[in-house]
């Protein structure tokens, strides 16, 4: 069996939910406390085993490709300096995360068409995606998790959680029978289910592993939900076909993608920081 060593990100979305926020920088680019939503990401992956990474943009996403390149101006003034010794080493360890490489996804036309877009990169190798917009935190990293059930099985492998019945509408909802003690599998999956279409309660929330069959289906298949072409509806294929392995891996999952969530994301990493003890006394005054 192929090792997984490439992922692919897919930053290329326009954001409508976060606007005005987004209006000229990326959603991905949105800092939890210190660093961009995207770098979280990009360490996850380099501490899962990835190698070389693909990240799908198009116009206007320029700043993640400067923030995962060298900074030498930055970088001299920082030397200057004996007491920036630990944040020269943290900005220039950035580049060197992994070997990153950009595709621009020419037109908006949805996550599954954006996977496409990376067909020449992975060639015949299994592959895992990450999406740019949503953040996992955990010790132990989530697509390192999938990467490991990949390996079990032999499979595609979709990293997933419960949601709440109001909420189901708004994911994908899958198929699923338990297999072990987090893991299950999936012959067949809905993305965006209508009342009375859910198959359970079961959502892909943010993180996959798949075989490169999945181009060829993505090829054939057309527009889904909100007439853009969806990865669920190529992984549905795939799941019906040879069956997947749905994982619910620990972590706590940050959607990037919404206001909401972008304040949990804060709100929660920041409790690291001295800001815990300013929260407990603004909590008092609520
Ligand atoms: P979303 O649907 O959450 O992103 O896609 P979006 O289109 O930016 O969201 P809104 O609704 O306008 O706020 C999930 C992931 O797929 C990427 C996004 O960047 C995000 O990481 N994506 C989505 C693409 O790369 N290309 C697309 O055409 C659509």
């Amino acid at each position: 069996m192929k090792r997984v060593r490439k992922a692919v990100i897919p930053a290329a979305g326009l954001g409508t939910r976060v606007l005005p926020a987004t209006k000229v920088m990326p959603k991905e680019m949105l800092p939890i406390v210190d660093k961009p939503a995207i770098q979280y990401i990009v360490e996850e992956a380099a501490a899962s085993g990835i190698e070389d990474i693909l990240i799908i943009t198009n116009r206007g996403k320029g700043l993640l490709e400067d923030h995962f390149d060298r900074a030498p101006e930055l970088e001299r003034r920082l030397s200057d300096d004996p007491q920036k010794e630990p944040i020269l080493q943290e900005i220039m360890n950035i580049s060197k995360l992994a070997n990153i490489f950009y595709v621009r996804q020419k037109e908006t036309k949805g996550l599954g068409h954006a996977i496409g877009c990376a067909r020449e990169f992975i060639g015949n190798e299994p592959f895992a995606v990450l999406y740019g917009d949503d953040v996992i935190l955990g010790e132990d990293p989530a697509c390192g998790q999938l990467i490991r059930a990949y390996e079990q099985f032999g499979n595609g492998v979709v990293g997933v959680k419960e949601v709440s019945p109001q909420a189901i509408s708004k994911y994908s909802s899958l198929k699923v029978e338990p297999i072990g003690e987090n893991y299950f599998r999936c012959t067949d999956m809905i993305e965006k289910p209508k009342p009375g279409e859910e198959l359970s309660l079961y959502s892909i929330l943010g993180r996959c592993v798949l075989p490169p069959e999945i181009f060829d289906i993505l090829d054939k298949t057309p527009p889904g939900a909100g007439g853009e072409i969806q990865l669920t509806d190529a992984m549905r294929t795939l799941a019906r076909r040879d069956g997947m392995t749905a994982v619910d891996f620990t972590g706590k999952r940050y959607d990037m993608g919404n206001k909401l969530g972008i304040m949990q994301a804060g709100v929660e990493v920041a409790l690291n920081h001295p800001f815990r003890a300013y929260l407990k006394e603004l909590c008092k005054t609520l």
